[in-house]
């Protein structure tokens, strides 16, 4: 077993996604059974009391892997040393509302969260962007920290790649194990293109075997739109769902992803597939050694090109919103 513990900083750590998220991050799943663990959690001072009671119950787990808990409403504290950043506090949008209608009330949190990180975390630190937008918000962040490649600034959409994996899982009575290959592309949005021209099930191509009525009216606006329906039916957004997917997101980064398969990440984009450069997009994405790639060469036809270019358009409009509000 390591002898020095990952240093993991969680923001908004006594929120909903937070207490969904560190019991098992305090276990192991986020970087393995074999790794120990330091939390840094991050807080408002208005919720830096919560905080503290969730990591009371931290500590009467006994998990043998989580070797400390620090509080703080401070980011340059919280991220002191982090090799993992965990941006999840933000407002959580309300039904009726879009994702990019937060821009103005959570962009301020993330330049000043980009500083920190940029000052005080570890040479290695690897950032994951849950709170939304959490495409523009990691271009935010990532614009605060000159000195940290960009590489490290990632935003989540492995729950709407989730979330497509299970919707073709039950649509073909298939387990989520037999489909590979499945991307989301562009913005954590509803604008977001979920692609079965790549995605394969038992070796065939997935949009073959499905009918085009139900990819085009049912499997895309049902991926698309999944946070909003989670949060017509539950009253709040989705918080396990979203941990977990978190959780899935740094364990493939950390350990890399299966041999002839793929996974998505919002990643900043040096260009491919015709997504302007510096925008955090979402792609096909493989990690070895630690690092992400995007799956380069595939073959983007009409439909697929007019999906991906009006989510990237979105992130190009967002982009133009968070300068004008001079967050970038
Ligand atoms: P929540 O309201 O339950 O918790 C948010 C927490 O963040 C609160 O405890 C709040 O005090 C804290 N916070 C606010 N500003 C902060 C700051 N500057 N520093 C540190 N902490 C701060 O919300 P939630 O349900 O946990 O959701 C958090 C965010 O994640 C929301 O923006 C939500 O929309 C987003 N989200 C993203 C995805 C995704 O797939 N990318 C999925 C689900 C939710
Ligand atoms: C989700 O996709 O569930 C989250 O981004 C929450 C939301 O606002 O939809």
């Amino acid at each position: 077993m390591p002898e020095t513990p990952v240093k993991v900083t969680v923001t908004g750590a006594a929120g909903q996604i937070g207490y969904a998220l560190l019991f098992r991050i305090a276990s192991g799943q986020l970087l393995g059974s074999d790794i120990p663990v330091e939390l840094r959690l991050l807080e408002i001072p208005q919720a830096v009391k919560a905080a503290e009671g969730t990591a009371m119950e931290l500590d009467d787990c006994a998990f043998p892997l989580l070797r400390g808990i620090e509080i703080t409403d401070d980011p340059n504290v919280a991220f002191d040393g982090a090799n993992v950043a965990l941006l999840v506090g933000a407002l959580p949008r309300k039904a009726g509302m879009e994702r990019k209608d937060l821009l103005e009330a959570n962009g301020g949190i993330f330049g000043p969260q980009g500083k920190a990180i940029n000052d005080h975390a570890a040479d290695d630190v690897r950032v994951l962007v849950v709170g939304n937008p959490a495409n523009t918000n990691a271009l935010i962040a990532r614009s605060h920290a000159p000195d940290v490649p960009a590489s490290r600034f990632t935003a989540m959409t492995r729950l709407d790649h989730n979330r497509a994996l299970s919707q073709l899982a039950k649509k073909l009575d298939v387990p989520v194990t037999d489909i590979k290959k499945m991307t989301i592309w562009g913005n954590h949005s509803s604008t977001q293109y979920p692609d079965l021209f790549h995605a394969e099930v038992g070796g065939k191509i997935a949009a073959e075997l499905v009918d085009e009525t139900w990819l085009r009216e049912t499997f895309i606006p049902t991926v698309a739109q999944r946070g909003a329906a989670i949060i017509q039916a539950r009253g709040a957004s989705s918080a396990a769902s979203a941990a977990n997917a978190a959780i899935d997101h740094v364990y493939d980064w950390y350990n890399g992803t299966a041999a002839g398969d793929w996974t998505s990440a919002a990643i900043v984009s040096d260009g491919s597939y015709g997504v302007p450069e510096g925008l955090v997009s979402s792609f096909p994405v493989t990690s070895r050694g630690g690092d992400w790639e995007i799956v380069q060469g595939l073959e983007i036809d009409a439909f697929s090109r007019e999906r991906i270019d009006a989510s990237v358009q979105e992130l190009i409009e967002e982009r133009e919103a968070v300068r004008a509000l001079g967050l970038i």
